[in-house]
């Protein structure tokens, strides 16, 4: 790993899960006092809405978090950028299908669930058919804790 921790969220559309994911855990590396020392982006397997702002089911979670998305926009994954990643945290099993298929080594792909105590392997629900933004929030926020908390681990930041 060089010094500055790369980590990149994946999901399907890029507008729900892990556009929420980049806004929390940007914020909480902010909190942290790591902004300059881990970078946050997000991406989507699928490019139906490249370029487009965060769902609005996610802009609502979190506006009543408090929490900042300026300059959260859709983009889709390109195979030959991924290898700059330190972390690439897929939301759901079919993720982590997609990025093999696009040439991501499993090993390298994690879950978001992996960082949530107890809960490994389990999938972040889809919003954007069910609708259900507060729960995913909550999964994106214990999973940001946990990330983050693996990264300080790792870099000996810990106190
Ligand atoms: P996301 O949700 O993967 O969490 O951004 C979806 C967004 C769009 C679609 C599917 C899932 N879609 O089919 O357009």
């Amino acid at each position: 790993m060089s010094d500055t921790v790369r980590v990149l969220f994946v999901c399907l559309g890029n507008i729900c899960r892990s556009p929420m994911a980049e806004a929390v855990f940007r914020h909480m590396v902010k909190e942290a006092g790591y902004e300059g020392r881990i970078e946050v982006f997000s991406s989507g397997t699928g490019d139906w809405h490249r370029g487009n702002p965060p769902h609005e089911g996610t802009q609502k979670v979190l506006r009543e978090k408090g929490i900042g998305f300026d300059g959260v926009y859709a983009k889709s994954l390109s195979a030959d950028e991924v290898n700059s990643y330190d972390y690439i945290v897929a939301m759901d099993n079919s993720n982590v299908d997609d990025l093999e298929g696009a040439g991501v080594p499993r090993p390298r792909i994690r879950l978001l669930s992996d960082f949530i105590p107890g809960r490994a392997g389990e999938e972040v629900p889809d919003p954007y058919f069910h609708g259900n933004f507060e729960e995913v929030y909550e999964m994106v926020e214990a999973g940001s804790r946990g990330l983050l908390k693996e990264i300080e681990k790792e870099k000996g930041w810990a106190s």
